[in-house]
């Protein structure tokens, strides 16, 4: 389907704990500067969500906040979460009861994360050819147990959750990520552990069902744990991954690491409708809030991801993409990338690539 570019949209802000409110700030920048250039108008409305929201409202997913994103065309979150809410119970913690809440409610199921090389010198691989895109499914599976609990049996206690999947929720997930691949180098590997668990025996058979809808995708399936090695041995085999939700969150992190850092990957997670959630992969950093040090690219590569996807603005996206790309290969980097050289702050970091967005010539909207 061609989506007509936006030429107006609403953007609920949540930007959350920690680092969140650091890196959205720098994302929001980066935004208005490419949406500018597009003529597209950007109405931004801030909201509460996780820590911050139970400090103000006692709860880490406000109905307020809810309204705000259903009236919305996209949403742009920091991160959520700190020592000081995370021993909170699921319902009232600001990660189950904030941002998984809010990709369960509004039934944001494929959360894309693409991982690519941007600065090879800060990959540990020897050969640093990352051009990944991980497609995860958010709102089934392990996370959102439909049996779980915790309770003492005699002398002892136990704490169960459940992974289940039904073959709807694979299809539709399975369609996605073949969609995507065939639009990249069409090889989709898919990721499970069937030698082992019953849903994700279901997942293998129901992602065979729907290749045949895609003969021009490859398609592989491997263990998760295979899979997690792979990755390091041979990365640039991979195209598109898809997989399970909890096995996608700890993928993730993985290839943040082959890239050389958590703060180099966006993620947007999607429904079937251009409406869509975008954030970073990475979470509150509580080690390093306040101090100036976190990389914001993450946060504002999502911003890139809304464009594309929820908004219809794919020169945009390319502009912020571009800008991030050549301000790093410029040597402009904040500690976790810097190596032995000098490291820049969050906002300079955020300077650099507004003013990189600026300099480009402008482009049409697309
Ligand atoms: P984390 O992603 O916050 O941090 C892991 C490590 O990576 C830390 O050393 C941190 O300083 C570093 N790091 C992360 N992002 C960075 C960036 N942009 N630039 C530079 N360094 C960066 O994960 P954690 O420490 O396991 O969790 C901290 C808190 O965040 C917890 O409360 C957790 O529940 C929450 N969390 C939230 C999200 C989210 O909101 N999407 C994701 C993961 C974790
Ligand atoms: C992520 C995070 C979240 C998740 C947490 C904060 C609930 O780790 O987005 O990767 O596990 O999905
Ligand atoms: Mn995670």
């Amino acid at each position: 389907m061609t989506r007509l570019p936006a030429n107006e949209a609403r953007v609920a802000v949540l930007s959350g704990d920690g680092v969140g409110p650091e890196v959205t700030h720098e994302a929001v920048r980066a935004l208005r500067a490419a949406a500018t250039r597009a003529g597209l108008g950007l109405t931004l409305e801030h909201g509460l969500l996780g820590g911050a929201a139970i400090e103000e409202t006692g709860v880490p997913l406000p109905d307020d906040t809810l309204a705000l994103c259903e009236a919305s065309d996209a949403l742009l979150v920091g991160a959520v979460g700190g020592p000081r809410w995370d021993g909170l119970p699921a319902d009232r913690n600001p990660g189950p009861g904030g941002l998984l809440r809010l990709r369960r409610d509004l039934d944001l199921f494929a959360n894309l994360r693409p991982a690519s090389t941007l600065v090879p010198e800060a990959s540990p691989l020897r050969v640093p050819t990352v051009d990944i895109l991980l497609v995860r499914e958010a709102v089934g599976g392990l996370y959102f147990s439909p049996e779980r609990g915790r309770r003492r049996d005699g002398s002892t206690e136990i704490g169960w959750d459940t992974m289940s999947y039904t073959a709807e929720q694979v299809r539709r997930i399975a369609v996605v990520a073949f969609e995507l691949a065939a639009a990249r180098e069409g090889r989709l590997a898919s990721v499970d552990k069937a030698n082992v668990l019953e849903s994700s025996r279901l997942w293998r058979d129901v992602v065979d069902e729907v290749a045949s809808d895609f003969p021009q995708v490859t398609l592989d399936h491997l263990y998760v744990d295979n899979c997690a090695m792979q990755l390091v041995l041979r990365p640039q085999d991979f195209d598109v991954i898809v997989t399970e939700n909890l096995f996608g969150d700890v993928l993730s992190d993985e290839l943040a690491g082959l890239v050389g850092s958590l703060g180099l990957l966006p993620s947007g997670s999607l429904r079937s409708d251009r409406f869509g959630l975008y954030e970073p992969v990475h979470g509150s950093a509580p080690d390093i809030a306040g101090t100036g040090a976190v990389n914001p690219a993450a946060a504002i590569l999502s911003a890139a991801m809304m464009l594309r996807h929820s908004l219809g603005h794919d020169s945009a996206a390319a502009d912020i993409e571009r800008a991030v790309a050549s301000v790093l290969r410029r040597g402009t980097r904040t500690p976790d990338l810097a190596g032995a050289g000098p490291a820049v702050s969050t906002s300079s970091f955020g300077d650099a690539v507004v003013a990189e967005i600026e300099r480009h010539p402008a482009a049409e909207a697309s």
